[in-house]
């Protein structure tokens, strides 16, 4: 199966991209809303890459631009045990080049990235978790469809602080499809 468009091709995340997720996660500008625990190293992150390699209940893609064939950001789909079972899956992206922000290249991703979910994978319901300040995830996902079910209480702890924290979700019947990308 072929993850691309006019816009972004997916492709699974590969040994070698563990440079690239060190360095955008470690960018505060990047990190500032994904409540990951910092700093992150190339050894911790070719541990967890060799956890989730094995792992069919999580699908970790690296977004290319297809225009310069870069690698941009990354954005992935997980389920626990529960999760499974109920045809549901937790998303979760982000751009690490801030080059690459603000041009519809995570939008493009996200329509690649609903349509394996629904159409390949079957699942039902698509979920995400983020922090309340963050409007331009927000829009982000707005735009694609997603609803915005509540607000979690104090939810992480960022910056010294409890911190809230929105939930969102698309389920397959409101996911209007793969190809209006603008
Ligand atoms: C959140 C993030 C993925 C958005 O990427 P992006 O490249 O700005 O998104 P796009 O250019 O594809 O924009 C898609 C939609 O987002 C919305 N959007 C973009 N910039 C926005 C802004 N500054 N304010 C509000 N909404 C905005 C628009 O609705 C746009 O839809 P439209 O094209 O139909 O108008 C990116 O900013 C990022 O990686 N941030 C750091 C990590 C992060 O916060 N990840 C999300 C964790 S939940």
């Amino acid at each position: 199966m072929r993850l691309e468009n006019d816009r972004v091709r997916l492709r699974l995340f590969e040994a070698r991209d563990i440079p690239d997720r060190v360095r955008w996660i470690n960018d505060p500008a990047i990190h500032e809303f994904l409540d990951k625990h910092l700093p992150i190293s190339e050894d911790k992150t070719r541990r967890w890459f060799d956890r989730v390699v094995l792992d069919d209940s999580q699908a970790h893609f690296v977004i290319e631009e297809v225009a310069t064939g870069q690698a941009v950001g990354l954005c992935a789909l997980a389920s626990s045990s529960t999760d499974a079972r109920w045809q549901r899956a937790e998303l979760s992206i982000y751009l690490g080049e801030v080059a690459a922000q603000g041009k519809g290249l995570a939008k493009a991703a996200l329509q690649l990235l609903l349509d394996y979910a629904f159409s390949h994978l079957h699942l039902h319901r698509v979920y995400l978790h983020t922090a309340v300040e963050n409007d331009r995830a927000h829009g982000l996902f707005e735009s694609l469809g997603f609803v915005r079910e509540g607000r979690l209480r104090e939810e992480t702890w960022r910056n010294g602080k409890w911190c809230d924290r929105y939930i969102y979700s698309i389920l397959s019947n409101e996911f209007v499809g793969g190809t209006d990308v603008p």
